[in-house]
């Protein structure tokens, strides 16, 4: 087996801090060699690539990469045509972008359930209608996808008393949540909610799912929340959406071009709530642990945790 104690880490990201992931990694190596952005002198030697996104020059030049770690829960900021074939890819999973994708989601599911969206619509008209509140386990949410995050959000709403249902691409068994799979199951659980949570990945199969032939499933004014991928959402059928009443509101923290363009009639649209793609953010000193055991499989030529399952696409 070969395990050095020395890996070479290649560092490129415009997100996360270089000198905060240098001293998470120092936690966990006696010695390491760290690069970053186009500084590398001996790229032969680079064993691991921790980026968020590619470097203009790609990772061609490190001819000996061994794991290529995304610095996000998601890979599709990175040009995944330009990544080397041969290399596994991974993905970030750790408690900090959890925890704070399940603040984001409560957040969010509780403005619709205690109508802060319909009470900011009043306000700005000087309007005082009382509508009464209700209580949690009166308002059904939907979660789609069931991963790290979904699993995690389906939980917190659980507790805090929702009527929690979930959609997965395979079965799954949740306490107290209802789950669903397939086509149909996705279909018939959104009729059923009265807020929908979009926290899938991105793939072939997922993308532009938040669309025409899916709101036609919602009951009227259901409110969406996509915390997933921009590209998830046909936007134009967002919009026709509201309009037809089958979408009440939606808090979007991403979109299909980020930042979102200054002419997007997403802007000051009274029933969209636009956030800069901020409901998650790792830290490394939660994230390193899971980061450091990647790269020391790497090392030893063990397949990586959360590596990338090609056929699925996430
Ligand atoms: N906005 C932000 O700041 C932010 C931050 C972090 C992450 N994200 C997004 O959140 C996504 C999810 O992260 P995660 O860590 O929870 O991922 P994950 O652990 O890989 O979970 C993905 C979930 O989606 C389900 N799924 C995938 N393809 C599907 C399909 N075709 N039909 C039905 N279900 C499908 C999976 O089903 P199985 O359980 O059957 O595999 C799984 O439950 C990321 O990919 C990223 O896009 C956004």
């Amino acid at each position: 087996m070969d395990f050095r104690l020395k890996p070479h880490i290649y560092f490129n990201s415009y997100m996360d801090s270089a000198d905060e992931w240098r001293q998470a990694l120092a936690s966990q190596f006696d010695e390491f060699k760290f690069s970053v952005g186009d500084d590398v002198d001996d790229p032969d030697s680079v064993d691991v690539a921790l980026v968020w996104t590619l470097p203009d020059r790609g990772l061609e030049r490190f001819v000996n990469l061994r794991a290529i770690l995304s610095l996000g829960a998601g890979i599709n900021q990175l040009d995944l045509e330009r990544l080397p074939k041969h290399v596994p890819l991974a993905r970030l999973v750790d408690a900090s972008l959890t925890r704070t994708m399940v603040d984001y989601a409560k957040t969010a599911v509780y403005r619709y359930h205690r109508r802060f969206h319909l009470f900011e619509r009043q306000s700005r008209e000087r309007n005082w209608t009382y509508i009464p509140p209700t209580l949690t386990a009166g308002t059904s949410v939907g979660v789609l996808g069931l991963g790290e995050i979904g699993r995690e959000i389906s939980f917190a709403l659980r507790r805090e008393g929702f009527n929690v249902r979930g959609w997965s691409r395979s079965p799954k068994e949740l306490d107290n949540v209802e789950t669903y799979t397939g086509r149909y199951g996705l279909t018939s659980m959104v009729g059923r909610c009265a807020i929908v949570i979009n926290v899938l990945p991105l793939t072939g199969e997922t993308r532009h799912i938040l669309c025409r032939e899916l709101f036609a499933h919602f009951s009227n004014g259901t409110c969406l929340i996509n915390m997933g991928r921009g590209m998830h959402l046909v936007e134009a059928d967002l919009l026709d959406a509201i309009d037809m009443g089958k979408v009440d509101d939606a808090t979007l923290d991403v979109a299909s071009v980020e930042p979102l363009p200054d002419s997007h009639p997403f802007w000051n649209h009274p029933n969209i709530l636009i956030t800069p793609h901020v409901a998650g953010a790792s830290n490394p000193m939660t994230a390193v642990a899971n980061v450091a055991a990647n790269i020391r499989k790497a090392l030893a030529g063990e397949r990586l945790s959360q590596q990338l399952d090609v056929d699925r696409g996430y």
